[in-house]
């Protein structure tokens, strides 16, 4: 069978909601008016077996069927099936007509009866009137034949004028079946008595807590103990008006040949519910099947006992005392799911629903979770003032927390749901989000966000770029970015379940709007993005880059990446020096302990080769922790790298790579070097030199200016055997990246978080790359803080780089240090 909740996918944004709707679903199914009754009736040859009583057809000469109440047009139809040709004559009421062969369907109207209903029921009369003693009828009742059914115009007026009249007097269901049972002449076992003596087989489907059958449509098929005594006095007693009354058939003889059987009832649902429960691993748990309680009655009794695995169920129906002059649209479902929905822990969700929904809409009823909440606030729509107001149908409907089903062909009375998520899932909800302005390596002003959930946090310290390509997110000044992740982001973000990274993310984009982050500022949604990684990782008891592992969905073995080093600083991150922006070294092992041994060897080489070379004042440090030295030529650090190399003798095989930033150095059109400008295709040339003089070189980053895809493709093509990097071509961004694969301008790329914003954008153009055999090279940015977070991303994705500067700058060395701690394999 079809799903029944239509928007299941829509609703189901976490594991615990679709948990808890897989239950709802569960038990809507089990009550399936078509289900239940191929389930209850089964007809083999002449036998017509009913929950394992059997009737002989033969005994009968024609079988009749009548019926009233939401089900019976699907019944009746249901029962032509499994008659297969045998039934001679029908009608019933329902609400909405069905084509049947013999059978004639009327839509009723319901609660109130109508000019439709007394036609409808004058036709089922007569049906019942050409019944004979030796024919069987078979009689559906289900619930809304409580008002449905009326034998005259009379009938329909005092059921109406009953009806309005009962609602405001406090009276019970009971006592108002009561006096409709001696207005009618066919309820209260009036009906019986009509079709006597012919045998009638009563197929209840009852909406009535408990599934008291004498109740269901007020008993039309079943005996009533009530007098016409009492009905006078429950009417005198609430000062009902005057009403013609009737006794209900007291002679035993016009029951004898009738058999009730409940077909269905909620017990029905709540058995399946629980059964589904138990399916999905949760410890299931039914309060009641028959509570008639208010919305805080209920809410106390299944909160009660509500622990961590349990699904607790229950069935009944919800009081809801409408005050005098009421405009709330409510809905009874609505409006228990709007009493718990303060009252719900982070990990828990309540579904509330009934087979009838509120009357005349697809709304089965409503689920209420802290998301809702969360989801209420965010548009500023007041809970509470819903309430107050029994006005729960619109909050659901703005919130978009319906439970959507269409009119439902079943017909049993409410079911609910509270389902308590696992301990773990609880800590998960985002309960506070703050920032705070921090100086990054440079002294410039950066932010630090944490986010915090229940007891656990993840903190993440955002950094900047010097050299930053035109195509990376925008970033807000410091200040700015805290205050408006007070005021904006942290009301949208309280209640979100941390670990659902994806969610995030696009929230922040939500929140944004802009395709580069212009209103909110890449830093601020990075800084969320991550520090909520971190948090969730924390929540799931996993180190950062387990976390990380788990978003990407990389199977392969995380391994610890190349070590990118920059020794000799030039470009924007030096006031002097080559215009190339990075020398580095790169050891070729995996192994973290001995690529850093080596690196301290090479580096302290290095330093003595520039002290033959330079004066003690006249070697500087730039941003990234490098040598800067007072040359502008760009032969002259490769050099003394490549000494250094051979003087240290690390025992440890290396390369050399370059980030040559040459977007630094192009405009106009040209590229311009100490000495001379060059062209794109004359630039190709003094690469060609570069690499002959230094077939080390092997690496080589940016190249060509940010916008040259087709100087990245030449260069790549003269060079296949280096690693051709885009960083400011590519930005982290997986339609530049796409772009780049196109024209295949790189074979690898820089991956830098803030260039694009999120972690999950992060992630997915890494995906894309390895999706295309391009390396990755997670990268730090000129101005660092000592955050390590690239390090776990580095080693959780399985990249093949890592660029984190020099090691002898604190917050560069912070990543080494991390990676040292996440690779036990290799530690000393
Ligand atoms: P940036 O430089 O962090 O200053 O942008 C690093 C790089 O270009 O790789
Ligand atoms: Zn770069």
């Amino acid at each position: 069978m079809s799903q029944i909740i239509k928007n299941f996918v829509g609703l189901a944004t976490s594991q615990r909601r679709r948990d808890a709707l897989t239950i709802a679903e569960a038990g809507l199914q089990a009550i399936d008016t078509s289900t239940v009754l191929k389930n209850s009736i089964s007809l083999e040859e002449d036998t017509l077996t009913i929950q394992g009583r059997q009737f002989e057809l033969k005994e009968y000469k024609h079988i009749y069927i009548i019926g009233f109440g939401k089900v019976a047009c699907t019944a009746a139809h249901t029962l032509e099936q499994i008659f297969d040709g045998r039934v001679r004559e029908g009608a019933v009421i329902g609400i909405a007509e069905r084509v049947c062969q013999v059978i004639d369907t009327y839509a009723g109207t319901h609660p109130l009866p109508s000019q439709q209903n007394y036609t409808a029921t004058k036709h089922i009369e007569e049906v019942a009137r050409r019944a004979k003693k030796d024919d069987l009828v078979l009689v559906i009742v289900s619930g809304g034949g409580s008002a449905l059914l009326c034998s005259s115009m009379s009938e329909c007026d005092q059921g109406t004028k009953l009806f309005e009249s009962f609602l405001q007097s406090g009276g019970t269901i009971e006592e108002l079946n009561t006096v409709r049972k001696h207005i009618s002449h066919l309820k209260g076992g009036g009906l019986a008595k009509s079709l006597y003596p012919a045998t009638v087989v009563g197929l209840v489907f009852s909406d009535v807590p408990g599934g008291d059958m004498t109740a269901v449509a007020s008993g039309p098929t079943c005996f009533d103990a009530s007098t016409v005594h009492e009905a006078q006095a429950l009417i005198e007693k609430y000062n009902l008006g005057s009403f013609r009354l009737v006794e209900t058939p007291k002679d035993p003889k016009y029951f004898e040949r009738v058999h009730n059987f409940t077909i269905v009832s909620n017990v029905t649902a709540l058995n399946a519910m629980q059964k589904a429960a138990t399916d999905l691993s949760y410890r299931a748990d039914l309060v009641s099947a028959t509570v008639y309680a208010t919305a805080t009655e209920t809410k106390e009794l299944l909160h009660a006992k509500a622990a961590a695995g349990l699904m607790r169920c229950m069935g009944g129906e919800t009081k809801v005392l409408i005050p005098e002059h009421s405009t709330g649209e409510g809905g009874r479902n609505d409006h228990l799911a709007l009493t718990m929905l303060e009252s719900l822990a982070p990990n828990q969700v309540f579904i509330s629903i009934a087979s009838d929904g509120r009357d005349n809409t697809a709304m089965a009823g409503a689920l209420a979770d802290a998301e809702v909440s969360h989801r209420a606030r965010q548009l500023g729509v007041s809970a509470a003032g819903h309430l107050a107001n029994l006005d729960s149908f619109p909050f659901f409907a703005q919130v978009g927390a319906h439970v959507q089903t269409g009119p439902l062909e079943s017909n049993v009375s409410d079911l609910m749901v509270l389902l308590t998520a696992q301990a773990e899932i609880a800590d998960a909800a985002i309960t506070e989000v703050t920032a705070q302005v921090i100086k990054d390596s440079r002294g410039t002003p950066t932010i630090s966000v944490t986010v915090t959930a229940g007891e656990h946090t993840g903190v993440f310290s955002v950094p900047g770029g010097a050299s930053t390509g035109k195509h990376e997110v925008a970033v807000l000044p410091a200040a700015q970015a805290v205050k408006l992740l007070r005021t904006v982001l942290q009301p949208a973000l309280l209640g979100m379940d941390v670990t659902n990274q994806a969610a995030i993310d696009a929230l922040l984009h939500e929140l944004d709007g802009t395709e580069q982050f212009a209103r909110i500022g890449g830093n601020l949604a990075l800084g969320v993005s991550v520090a909520a990684c971190k948090c969730a990782a924390a929540v799931k008891r996993m180190e950062t880059w387990q976390y990380v592992a788990e978003l990407f969905e990389y199977k392969e073995q995380a391994t610890a990446p190349r070590l990118f080093v920059n020794l000799i600083n030039g470009g924007k991150h030096a006031k002097v020096g080559s215009p190339i922006q990075e020398h580095q070294i790169i050891p070729d092992t995996d192994n973290v302990h001995e690529a850093l041994a080596a690196v301290r060897l090479v580096q302290s080489a290095l330093r003595d080769i520039l002290d033959e070379h330079y004066t003690r004042q006249q070697i500087t440090v730039g941003d990234e922790g490098g040598f800067v030295i007072p040359s502008t030529s760009i032969l002259e650090p490769f050099t003394y790298i490549k000494e250094a190399i051979v003087r240290a003798n690390t025992g440890v095989s290396m390369l050399i790579g370059s980030d040559i930033a040459a977007s630094s150095f192009y405009h106009d059109g040209m590229y311009h070097l100490p000495g001379a400008s060059y062209t794109a295709q004359e630039l190709l040339r003094v690469y060609d030199e570069l690499h002959t003089t230094f077939p080390m070189l092997q690496m080589v980053e940016d190249p060509y200016d940010e916008h040259d895809f087709a100087g990245f493709a030449a260069y790549h093509q003269a060079h296949p055997g280096v690693l051709a990097i885009g960083d400011d071509l590519t930005t982290t961004n997986k339609n530049r990246l796409q772009e780049a694969i196109n024209q295949n301008a790189v074979s690898a790329l820089i991956i830098k978080p803030n260039q694009i914003g999120t972690l999950s954008d992060t992630l997915e153009t890494m995906s894309l790359a390895y999706e295309n055999k391009v390396w990755c090279i997670v990268s730090h940015r000129s101005g660092e803080t000592q955050d390590d977070f690239i390090a776990d991303l580095a080693f959780g994705t399985k990249c093949f780089g890592l660029k984190a500067g020099a090691p002898s700058m604190s917050e560069r060395a912070a990543k080494y240090n991390r990676l040292l701690h996440i690779q036990p394999k290799y530690t000393i």
